[in-house]
Formats: structure tokens, sequence, C-alpha cells
């Protein structure tokens, strides 16, 4: 078996509005991501209808925002990175908060505040020789957006990001080489609210969901609730891949020294039973899966989307020109998040819920997590290889890992040997992909220290190898503590990936 190659970017992955803090610090502006209230421990509430919102802002001062606090990452990064650092990063995963930078997105110049800050966590993680990925958009959009635009459904967004983003490229290219345009660029069209800052109206008793798959539907939604949905989304979509390609043209043009990736959200499908039916599903979900890859690394809109736009009745106003943008913006490399894998079937019906965002089957063959994301380390090396022979490029996964629940033992510690083994498996798989001949470039494990959960916003779902302090409610002294997958990984990294005991 082939083993890791020596420049491998062993590491972990964060985002600003899941650590940074300090919302409103220093003159920073607030994102819809800072209007996600809290609503239970394990609700998912990433959902925003119309009236979610106007209640958000309503009671603003009373509702609980945990993304607002992080984990205090503002005031203790250089703490945070030394212990990064201890474990033997190469890379580490973070994003750069745009109202932190423009605080409504609209300000001719940037912050000077927010600048130095991001200068100062660079110099702070190139000291221990820490090569920083930074995401350009995880999620955040300026609150403005929203209430202006419905977030990116307009393409006024776009101007404003790509000043931002040009920025980003023109300020810190010879502190950043790894770039990243939108985080789980599919969390759009899943999550309008969360990956477009996309607000749903529509009145009326029905269950909303958290998360929508591709095509077909399987949630029991009123139909001009679901048209809405897919006629948003992918009209936001279409502008996140423009604003993305003008970003990477930017990019190749001013920094050519930089490389720039995509990043999606890698679902694996298994269909249920070997009927051509069931495969058939199995296949449309992994083509919706694959078409955020394709326009992004391939350049262009593949056939069957229109098709789909044309059965369902969805309209898409076209940039100017967006074929030759598109074609012009394409990745250097590809990136992903993994967490699990899934079961499709010709009759949705029977999926249901499983943890936060997924509807499925329960695989018999695989156990899972406290959040009962379903752990599938194969399906990730067979996901690789297929990415690897269609598009022929690069990959790095830039988020994988276990969410739990998790309280410190007598000893003051955590003893996730849960997580030592997830990881193993996850890692050995990778090893197994670098061996089929797949080229990856780097590993970066999710909440490398603990953080607020996305889809839950609590701080009760940790991914870390580092305990933080703090409770749902912002209780906690904040302290920082190893937990034992922090001395396994300090192993794995100190091994190049050939000690996984
Ligand atoms: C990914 C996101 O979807 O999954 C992260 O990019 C997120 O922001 C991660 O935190 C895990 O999801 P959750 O809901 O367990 O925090």
């Amino acid at each position: 078996m082939t083993a890791f190659p020596d420049n491998f970017l062993w590491g972990g992955a964060t985002s600003a509005a899941q650590i940074e803090g300090g919302r409103c610090a220093d003159g920073k502006g607030l994102s819809h991501l800072d209007y996600v209230y809290y609503r239970g421990p394990k609700i998912p509430c990433n959902f925003m209808l119309k009236k979610d919102l106007e209640k958000a802002k309503a009671e603003e001062s009373t509702l609980n925002f945990p993304n607002r606090r992080g984990i205090d990452f503002y005031h203790r990064y250089k703490e945070d990175i030394a212990l990064l650092a201890e474990m033997g990063f190469k890379s580490f995963r973070m994003s750069v908060s745009w109202t932190r930078l423009f605080p409504t997105g609209l300000e001719e110049t940037p912050d000077p505040d927010g600048v130095a800050f991001y200068h100062n966590v660079f110099r702070e993680l190139h000291k221990y020789g820490i090569e920083p990925l930074v995401t350009m958009c995880h999620y955040e959009l300026p609150i403005g957006f929203v209430d202006k635009y419905n977030g990116w459904v307009s393409p006024e967004v776009i101007g404003p990001f790509v000043k931002y983003t040009s920025f980003l490229i023109d300020e810190y290219k010879d502190e950043v080489k790894y770039w990243l345009t939108f985080n789980e660029i599919n969390m759009v069209c899943a999550v309008p609210w969360l990956g477009g800052g996309i607000v749903l109206d529509k009145d009326g008793e029905f269950e909303m969901p958290v998360f929508r798959k591709g095509p077909p539907n399987l949630n029991k939604l009123p139909k001009e609730l679901l048209h809405q949905w897919d006629q948003l989304s992918h009209q936001a979509l279409h502008h996140q891949f423009i604003a993305s390609a003008l970003t990477v043209k930017y990019a190749h043009e001013h920094a050519p020294q930089c490389l720039i990736g995509n990043m999606f959200n890698l679902h694996h499908l298994y269909p249920e039973t070997p009927s051509p039916a069931d495969a058939l599903r199995a296949h449309e979900e992994t083509e919706f899966n694959m078409f955020f890859c394709d326009v992004m690394a391939g350049g262009s809109y593949p056939e069957w989307i229109r098709s789909y736009y044309r059965k369902h009745d969805i309209h898409i106003n076209y940039v100017d020109h967006y074929e030759e943008i598109l074609r012009e913006g394409k990745v250097d490399f590809i990136s992903l998040s993994y967490y699990l894998s899934s079961i499709v079937t010709a009759d949705p019906e029977r999926q249901e819920r499983i943890g936060s965002f997924i509807r499925t089957l329960h695989n018999p063959y695989l156990q899972t997590s406290d959040f009962g994301w379903q752990i599938d380390p194969t399906a990730l090396r067979i996901s690789l290889n297929e990415l690897r022979d269609r598009f022929h490029l690069p990959i790095y996964i830039v988020e994988n890992g276990i969410g739990a629940f998790e309280t410190p033992g007598e000893d003051g510690t955590i003893h996730d040997d849960y997580r030592v083994a997830y990881l193993r498996e996850h890692i050995t798989a990778i090893k197994e992909a670098i061996g089929d001949g797949v080229e990856i470039m780097g590993y970066t494990p999710w909440g490398c220290i603990d953080l607020v959960s996305c889809s839950l916003v609590s701080m009760t779902k940790r991914y870390g190898f580092v305990y933080v302090d703090a409770d749902d409610e912002g209780n906690g002294t904040y302290e920082r503590t190893r937990k034992d997958s922090f001395w396994w990984y300090k192993k794995v990294i100190a091994s190049n990936g050939e000690d996984l005991d």
C-alpha cells in the first residue's frame, strides 16, 4: 500500500461563525448566521421561514445566539494555535468572516481591525509552520443582503462578494496559498437559509424539514413551497457559481502562486436493493451530488440539470456570458466534507430522518454516531476513486469526523476512543484510496477544537481533539483541555499516517 506523500497536509478544520465569537467586536457587522437562535440541544435549527427571522429580530435581546459567542477564538487564537502546533498540524482550515472585514458588505474600504486580526492569525500559524487553508465564505452573508435581496437569490450580491474576495487575494496572497470559495456549495439547495441566506415564505401547518435532498423531493411539503424552494435555491446557486468562478479567475490572474478549490458535501448513496428502480434513484441522487463539481471543476452545466429545470418549471435567469465565466473559472482542486453514507429507495416515503440532515434508511451493516450519522469509511474510498475518474484533479478532504456528547470524567479529561476509532478507519480508507491512485493533498478533520455545531447551534455536539469548557448558554470557563484523541492524532501526524494504533 502506498504511504502518504511527504508533503501531505495533516491538520484540522473550523469556521469563523462557529469559533470566533467577538461578533460585534471592533466594528464587526452581523451575518445571517448570527440570527440562528438556539432551540434545544438536539433540535436542528438552521431553517428559516420568514416568521422565524422576524422572531429572531423581534426577540434579539432575549433569544440565545451561540454563534455570536463561538469559543472566543477571537481573543484566544494564540493559545488555540499553540495547541494545534503541539499536535504537529501542517494545515489549519479556517474561514474569514466577510462582515469582520466589510461589516455590511457594502463599504468601500475594509475595517482595519478586521484586516489586522486575520494578518495576526496567519502570522501566528506560520510561526509554527502551519499553512492556512482559508474558506472565503463558510455560509456567512451580511444580514443586510438577506433583508434587501433575500440573500443569494439576487445577482446584486455577486459584485460585493467578488470585491471582498479580490480584496482577500490582494491582501493575504503572500500568507495564504490554499483557498476555497464557498463551503459546501450544495447546501444552498439542501438548506437554503444556511447556504444562501434565503428566507422561504409560506403560512400553514406543515412539518418543515431541515434538509432537502436532490430530485425527487422526499418531504411532504405544500407544492408551492417546494417550487419556491427549488426556484430560489437554484437561482441563488447560479449566482454563487458565478461569484466563485469570477473569484477563481481573479486569483489565477493576480496570485498564480495560490491554489483555489471548490468545496462540496460528499454524499455517498447506495440503492436499497439491486432493483433497477432503486438503482435509478441512487444514480439520480449521485448525479445531483456531482453536479456541483461538474460546474465548478468541469466548467459547465450538465444537460440533465437543464432538463430537471424544464420538468420542474424552474426558470434560471442566467448572468450574461455565464458559460464563458464558468469555463474561465475552473478550480485547481476539489475539496469535500464527508461524514456518512446513506441508502435510497424507489419508495422515498419509507426514508426517515436520521441525525440532523439526512433522510435515509438504516444500513444494517453500519454503526451510527450519537447523532445517528452512519459511519462508513469504505464509501469515502469509493467516492474518492469516482471523483478521480470524473475530474482528474487533486482532492483535499477538508472535513470529516464524529460529533459526540462529551463531559469530562473525574480525571478532568475526555476518553474519546470512539473518535480515535472513527478517524483511524477513515485515515485507513484514505490511505487505501492513495494506493488506488487517487491524488490526495491533505486531511483536515472537522472541529479540531470543540466549536458550536452548525445544525444545532449547540456546544453539546463536539468534534474536537481539544475540549472547550462552554455550554449552550455560554456558561463555563472556556478553558481548553486535551482529549485522548489529541495524543493519538499527534502520533499519527508525526509518523505521517503510519502509526494509527
Ligand atoms: C458541515 C459544515 O456541514 O458539517 C460545518 O461545513 C458543520 O460547518 C459540520 O459544523 C458538522 O455539522 P454539525 O451540524 O454537526 O455541526
